[in-house]
């Protein structure tokens, strides 16, 4: 298994440029589906949860052709509805197939995923979604089987707000018989990215961005060609890997609105910014604040933002209290991070971080993706040489961070299989 070793070695310094947003690529994926045409898809980033649902709609049976950053996927030779656990177990999101293949197909398989580090992450709102839509559903034998010759559209409300929920319903609900209406539906960029390309494939979207999103379904959608929107995440976790070495860097290629809540907290917490149109630029600070923060949906502080946030928080002087409200066990990173010398005490959902700590070189474990690059931030801050072990994590989506972090200055290798092309992580097809 491949590991990480890094030396802490002072400010990180230059530009980066941010690659396409995992989250947003995964369902404009999933849309393709939805269409017996093109879907031409640009700025796809290079990580292995991309690869893992390209191989899965290749299972299915979409002609799938990937050159460098783009994807064509065609769905003329669409002739499976079954998407099977040994796919579905090594990524929740293969779940945004579901309301697609139902809605092109009359009739859709799905492994249930299972739990996953951070929480039980349960899928019953898509179901209830697709129920209230006219679909019979069964669960068996570990399964999701959903049938409807024709979904029909309906008022729905989500009892909790579900990003990858509302982006299935929308999905599903462009090809129904019939006007829905998604009532709590979630607001994040993603969502927008891909009701935009859906709208370009034919489809009658209006109020995406809002918690009301109403889908007028159409017969049929045709090709169409899109850009994926910026990872945020991937943006959020350079302007923290800046501040956290003190360096001077310019993170490219962003949506800067998209991050307001994590640009406020940074402000806030003493790290001096200037914001552009598709960039930010930090400069390096002169003593970090606590501050406290609160996970929530967007706009509010997202919850992928919460590990590297803490990371940070371990070097601000004063005490942060970290509250989670998303996910149930997204602290896994806390314990790792005291093995480095930081001091965070987590009661339930709230995380206390008395910072100003020294953080040392130690050996630790990632635990999920997000957490994961909490460790990295805390080992480029770190005195010394830290191993991080099972950073498939990192993999799933952060695209060439090794390659980024060198050339900003970082000292980070990696050992283990993959060592041998170091500047292009081999995705592995599931
Ligand atoms: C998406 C993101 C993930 C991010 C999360 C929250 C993708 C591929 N993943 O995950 O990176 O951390 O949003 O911003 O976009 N819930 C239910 N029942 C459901 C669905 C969700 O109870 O049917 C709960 C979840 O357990 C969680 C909350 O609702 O507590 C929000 O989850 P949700 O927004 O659905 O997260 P994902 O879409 O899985």
């Amino acid at each position: 298994m491949d590991r990480f070793i890094i030396e802490g070695n002072g400010p990180l310094n230059g530009t980066v440029n941010v690659s396409g947003a995992k989250n947003a690529a995964l369902p404009l994926l999933a849309a393709s589906i939805l269409t017996e045409d093109h879907l031409e898809l640009g700025n796809l980033p290079r990580v292995q949860d991309v690869a893992t649902m390209c191989a899965l709609l290749e299972r299915i049976g979409m002609g799938v052709q990937r050159t460098e950053d783009n994807a064509v996927l065609s769905g003329s030779s669409l002739h499976s509805h079954i998407a099977p656990y040994d796919l579905v177990k090594t990524m929740r999101a293969s779940i945004l197939v579901l309301g697609p293949m139902l809605a092109r197909m009359g009739i859709a398989r799905v492994s249930l995923p299972g739990g996953c580090a951070i929480g039980a992450r349960p899928v019953d709102l898509h179901l209830k979604a697709l129920e209230r839509m006219g679909a019979e559903i069964i669960q068996e034998t570990g399964y999701i089987e959903a049938r409807a010759a024709r979904l029909k559209g309906a008022p729905i409300t989500f009892d909790k707000v579900t990003v990858t929920g509302t982006e299935n319903i929308m999905m599903a609900a462009t090809l129904a018989q019939g006007v829905t209406v998604l009532h709590n539906a979630a607001l994040e960029p993603e969502v927008v990215d891909l009701a935009d390309c859906l709208n370009a494939m034919g489809a009658r979207i209006k109020g995406q961005g809002t918690s009301t999103i109403v889908i007028e379904g159409v017969e049929r959608l045709h090709g169409a060609t899109h850009e994926t929107m910026p990872d945020r995440i991937e943006a959020g976790t350079w302007l923290c890997a800046a501040a956290i070495t003190q360096g001077h860097v310019t993170v490219n290629r962003m949506q800067p609105e998209h991050l307001t809540a994590v640009l406020q907290t940074l402000a806030a917490a003493g790290v001096p910014m200037s914001v552009g149109c598709n960039c930010v630029e930090v400069r390096p600070h002169h003593g970090l604040h606590a501050r406290d923060i609160v996970t929530q949906p967007y706009p509010n502080f997202p919850t992928d933002m919460q590990a590297q946030m803490t990371a940070l928080m371990t070097q601000a002087s004063g005490v942060s209290q970290i509250t989670e409200t998303i996910f149930e066990n997204r602290f896994m990173h806390a314990a790792e991070l005291a093995r480095m010398g930081a001091q965070i005490q987590v009661n339930g959902r709230t995380a206390r971080v008395t910072g100003g700590t020294e953080l040392t070189g130690a050996k630790v474990m990632a635990t999920d993706l997000r957490a994961s690059a909490s460790l990295v931030l805390a080992a480029l801050a770190a005195e010394g040489s830290t191993t991080i072990n099972r950073i498939y994590h990192l993999d799933r989506g952060y695209a060439d961070l090794e390659t980024k972090l060198q050339a900003l200055g970082g000292n980070i290798r990696r050992a283990g299989a993959r060592t041998k092309n170091l500047d292009r992580p081999k995705l592995v097809v599931a």
